[in-house]
């Protein structure tokens, strides 16, 4: 196994899981020029419909990332797989995964938690820090939809670190392009390129590439 692997969880709906897995599945194709491969393990299938409706949109014959449906125990499986291919494989995970997911923890190298500035978010956040705590996988907060003025914010932060969590410096900002630009499969990185979203979306794939660490010499785009 050659590629790295990226879990994206939170045990919270609506926390940005997909929205931040589809983020850095292409600022990590664009901006790093890495192979990348996304696998969605959620039923629900939301990183599936977008990349379904990003592939409708790319008039490009050669797929620009590789993509696969799994179960939360198949997830292992295919992301090691998909692994051998690719310099990144990015895992999108349902809300409320219990014992069922720890494949997917497990053979990550990073663990990325979205948290949206609330409370009622950041306790959802618990069971994953410990998840990734046991099973010795280092795990990267990043507060989503936060709002820089917010005091809120910096609760948030100082909570990051009472739970042990390392948090990202960057913040994603509470934003319209987000879901917008997903929802015709593209992202905000196309969508507003030299917008503050693109900006963010930069930063925060920069200290996901640093928390990865050195790749070893294989492909690139
Ligand atoms: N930073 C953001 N700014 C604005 N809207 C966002 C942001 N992140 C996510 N959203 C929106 O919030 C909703 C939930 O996000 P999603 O990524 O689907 O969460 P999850 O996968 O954790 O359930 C979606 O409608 C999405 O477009
Ligand atoms: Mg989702």
């Amino acid at each position: 196994m050659t590629g790295k692997i990226v879990t994206v969880t939170q045990q919270k709906g609506g926390s940005g899981k997909t929205t931040i897995a589809a983020h850095l599945a292409v600022a990590s194709s664009r901006l790093h020029y890495r192979t990348v491969a996304i696998v969605d393990t959620d039923p629900q299938g939301s990183l599936g419909r977008w990349f379904m409706a990003r592939s409708e949109r790319s008039s490009s014959a050669r797929p620009e990332m590789g993509f696969r449906t799994a179960s939360a125990w198949g997830a292992r499986y295919e992301a090691q797989d998909l692994a051998k291919d690719y310099d990144i494989v990015i895992i999108d995970t349902p809300p409320k995964m219990g014992i069922d997911g720890r494949p997917a923890i497990e053979t990550a190298d990073l663990i990325v938690v979205p948290v949206a500035p609330s409370p009622v978010d950041l306790w959802a956040t618990e069971p994953t820090i410990e998840m990734a705590q046991s099973a010795k996988k280092p795990a990267l907060m990043v507060l989503n939809r936060a709002n820089a003025r917010a005091r809120l914010t910096g609760e948030m932060a100082t909570a990051f670190e009472e739970l042990g969590a390392v948090a990202a410096k960057t913040m994603i900002g509470n934003r319209i392009i987000f879901a917008s630009s997903m929802g015709c499969g593209s992202t905000a990185l196309e969508a507003q390129s030299n917008g503050p979203a693109a900006s963010e979306v930069g930063d925060v794939t920069h200290e996901v590439m640093n928390a990865l660490g050195p790749f070893t010499a294989k492909s690139a785009a």
